[in-house]
C-alpha cells in the first residue's frame, strides 16, 4: 500500500514539475493577443471550478454520515463507567488498562507526554469507531460503548514523526 502511495505520489510530482518546466520554457515567448486566450481561460477556470464542486460535495456530504464523532456524545447508559488513561509517546501508547467491557460506557483520558498525536480506535476490519486528539498538557476525554465484544486497535491518526507507524495498542473487549 505505502509502494503505491509512493508511486502515485512520484507520478504527480512528475507532472507538477513537468507543468514548471512548460511554463519557464515558455516564458520567454511573447503572445501579442492576449485577451482572447485570458477569456478563454478564465472561462475555463470556471467550469473546472464547478466540476470540482459537483465531484466533491456529495463526497463529502457521504463520508460527513460516516465520522464517528457522534460516539463522544453517545448516552452513557446504565452501568458504571471504565475508565482508560491514555498516554502518547514517541512512540507508543501507555493505558491504563487494556481490557474493557462490552456494553458499558469506557471514557478514554487522552494525553500525551511528547508532540500531538491522534488517538482512534478500530474495529478487527480497522474501521474506526471513535477518535479524539492527544495533546501534552491536556486531557481530553472520549466516551465510547463498544457494542461489540472483540479486539479493538488503537492507531495513531497524527503524523509525529520518524515512528508513527509503530503506535498501535490493542484494547481487548470481553462480555460483561
Ligand atoms: Cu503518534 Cu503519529
Amino acid at each position: 500500500m505505502q509502494t503505491i502511495a509512493w508511486q502515485i505520489s512520484l507520478v504527480l510530482m512528475a507532472f507538477v514539475a513537468f507543468g514548471f518546466a512548460f511554463v519557464a520554457i515558455r516564458s520567454g515567448r511573447r503572445e501579442d493577443d492576449y485577451a482572447p486566450l485570458q477569456k478563454r481561460a478564465y472561462r475555463l477556470r470556471t467550469r473546472l471550478f464547478w466540476v470540482v464542486v459537483l465531484a466533491f460535495a456529495p463526497a463529502m456530504i457521504y463520508t460527513l454520515f460516516e465520522l464517528p464523532y457522534g460516539a463522544t456524545y453517545a448516552s452513557p447508559g446504565s452501568g458504571s463507567v471504565q475508565i482508560v488513561e491514555a498516554t502518547g509517546h514517541q512512540w507508543r501508547w501507555e493505558l491504563s488498562r487494556d481490557r474493557v467491557v462490552a456494553g458499558q460506557p469506557v471514557e478514554f483520558r487522552v494525553s500525551s507526554a511528547d508532540v500531538n498525536h491522534s488517538f482512534g480506535i478500530y474495529d478487527a476490519n480497522l474501521h474506526l469507531v471513535a477518535q479524539t486528539q492527544a495533546m501534552p498538557g491536556y486531557i481530553n476525554t472520549l466516551r465510547h460503548t463498544f457494542s461489540e465484544e472483540g479486539t479493538y486497535r488503537i492507531l495513531c491518526m497524527e503524523y509525529c514523526g520518524l515512528a508513527h507507524h509503530n503506535m498501535l495498542a490493542e484494547i481487548h473487549v470481553g462480555g460483561q
